[in-house]
């Protein structure tokens, strides 16, 4: 059991579970199918769009914050001109923070490149300082690589989560733990806020109305052969999510 878990179990809260049910009906699983292709089209044309905001628009906006440092050592400028120049300094830096900010949350810096543990510290890093909550992130230095597909999905699901525990949870803390061993990956993340609404467990559980964000993860797992499992009281919500390890996906796919 996780310190979190435990820390529910502890306050005598009874968790209700939900496992991503098997998908057997024909028109669902093409409606599953069309909805992890989507998914892969938005994770590249993320991909894509972040580069160009970075590489693009980032290395303009840095030519001109150096041609204004440029004018603004002029001696003969006008007290007016002046002003407006230092205000042009300062807005052009706010743009580039915010570009930046877009382009990372579009697409990890690098995911690619420095992977899902450095990733996973950045994004939270910044979700603490612009969220203002506090963030715990239990994940060994020596977490080591994961597939590209596996790498994308944990750090979306992570992203849907902490989206989720900043919009509707209203908790003040936020707990995530990754843990690997040789046959599965462990992705837990849990808050201690309000809680699912009993409705929205209904509407989860009956698999009628599933918010995009959940849906989306949902798939996401399913795609990977994973399982998905969301427990939440008035206590706090822990979503939890456990990925085969791929080469054990395709042994159980060719035996199948
Ligand atoms: N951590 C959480 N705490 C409280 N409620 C949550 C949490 N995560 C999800 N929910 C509830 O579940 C609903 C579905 O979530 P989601 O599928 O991400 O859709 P969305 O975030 O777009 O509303 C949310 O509208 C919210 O009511
Ligand atoms: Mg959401």
């Amino acid at each position: 059991m996780s310190h979190q878990s435990a820390v529910l179990a502890s306050q005598g809260v009874a968790p209700w579970q939900f496992s991503a049910p098997a998908v057997t009906h024909t028109h669902s699983e093409n409606l599953s199918d069309l909805t992890s292709k989507l998914l892969h089209m938005r994770d590249e044309e993320q991909r894509r769009l972040a580069r160009e905001l970075h590489d693009s628009v980032g290395q303009l906006l840095a030519a001109m914050s150096m041609n204004l440092s440029i004018l603004a050592r002029e001696k003969a400028l006008s007290k007016l001109a002046e002003r407006a120049m230092a205000e042009n300094a300062a807005l052009l830096a706010q743009i580039s923070s915010e570009i930046r900010t877009i382009s990372h949350l579009l697409h990890p810096p690098l995911l690619d490149e420095i992977g899902l543990a450095s990733g996973l510290r950045l994004y939270l890093e910044g979700f603490a300082e612009r969220s203002h909550m506090r963030v715990d992130l239990e994940l060994a230095d020596d977490f080591g690589r994961l597939s590209r597909d596996m790498e994308t999905a944990l750090f979306r699901i992570v992203q849907e989560c902490m989206t989720n525990v900043h919009r509707h949870s209203k908790s003040a803390t936020a707990a995530i733990r990754l843990t690997r061993s040789a046959v599965e990956v462990c992705l837990e993340v849990a808050d201690a806020g309000k809680g699912i609404p009993q409705e929205k467990i209904k509407e989860i559980q009956s698999g009628k109305t599933y918010g995009v964000g959940l849906r989306g993860m949902r798939e996401r797992i399913r795609q990977l052969g994973g399982r998905l499992e969301i427990r939440s009281s008035c206590k706090g919500t822990i979503v939890a999510v456990q990925l085969p390890m791929e080469q054990l996906l395709g042994e159980v796919e060719n035996a199948a």
